[in-house]
């Protein structure tokens, strides 16, 4: 488990209600492997989030669709054995729980089994409920994940703001009170407008953590090859850049490949 090291205070799902009592923010950041999940960590981060958008950045895929609970289950695994402190929550992918309350929990065991994280994320709201409440009834803590849910991306059709409209606002905040009424520890909001996110975080008392969704939440969470400006051409206004890590890695990569090439690496000292 991602718990306590030493005199390290693993993050729990109690500590960071505690957060939200308190007015403290949450930061929450996505990995996917175990270098990076040890620098997230060990930066302080408070949850780390092994998200299926593994299937764009690590595996190239244009959507989150394609990755299989096995592609996820090794994300899971390298990330836990790289962390000491944060919250570990995995999302669950596309297909893995929709269906049935049943496969919904099976996925669910065996993603805590096999990887040691410490809870999972599900997009959706009343519709996926049944499977929510039957992995919370097996003791597994469960995120949800409201607004724009990239799985459902055929459905919207466009990656566009969420819930501008009544309807689906309304929509929104019942579904975020089912989450935490049924026992959720805490709620995503992806992409609405920051009004309705602060309302959401008001009326519900479970941490809520946007993701282009204003600063009125208990929290932000990014996609890290995002925010340390690794992937390229994707640029919404919530994202902030931190660094221009793809302009630092080329320009390495290309430094090594001019000394290699004119015969300046190795050096003496560099050799045996
Ligand atoms: O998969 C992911 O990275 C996510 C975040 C965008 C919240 O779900």
């Amino acid at each position: 488990m991602s718990a306590v090291a030493g005199e390290v205070r693993a993050v729990t799902t109690y500590r960071l209600s505690e957060m939200k009592q308190r007015g403290e923010k949450i930061a929450m950041l996505t990995s996917y492997d175990y270098s990076m999940a040890q620098i997230v960590d060990g930066a302080g981060i408070d949850i780390i989030l092994v998200g299926d958008s593994a299937a764009n950045v690590m595996a190239g895929y244009e959507t989150t669709l394609p990755i299989t609970l096995d592609m996820m289950i090794y994300h899971a695994r390298s990330v836990v054995r790289g962390v000491k402190r944060a919250l570990v929550v995995v999302d669950m992918p596309f297909g893995t729980y929709q269906g049935n309350s049943k496969i919904a929990l099976d996925s669910a065991i065996r993603i805590m089994k096999e990887t040691g994280a410490d809870a999972v994320k599900l997009e959706g709201g009343e519709e996926v409920l049944e499977s929510i409440q039957r992995i919370l009834a097996a003791g597994i803590p469960v995120m949800g994940h409201l607004g724009l849910t990239p799985q459902s991306i055929h459905k919207f059709g466009t990656y566009g703001v969420r819930a501008k409209e009544k309807a689906e606002a309304d929509k929104l905040l019942h579904d975020a009170r089912l989450l935490a009424d049924a026992g959720c520890f805490g709620i995503v909001l992806e992409k609405i407008p920051a009004a309705l996110a602060e309302l959401v975080t008001k009326k519900v008392p479970v941490p809520v953590i946007g993701i282009g969704a204003g600063k009125g939440t208990d929290g932000q969470v990014l996609v890290l090859h995002d925010m340390l400006g690794i992937t390229q051409g994707f640029s919404p206004r919530f994202l902030r850049r931190y660094a221009d890590l793809h302009t630092v890695m080329n320009d390495a990569i290309s430094h090594y490949i001019t000394d290699v090439k004119e015969g300046d690496f190795p050096n003496e000292k560099e050799q045996y």
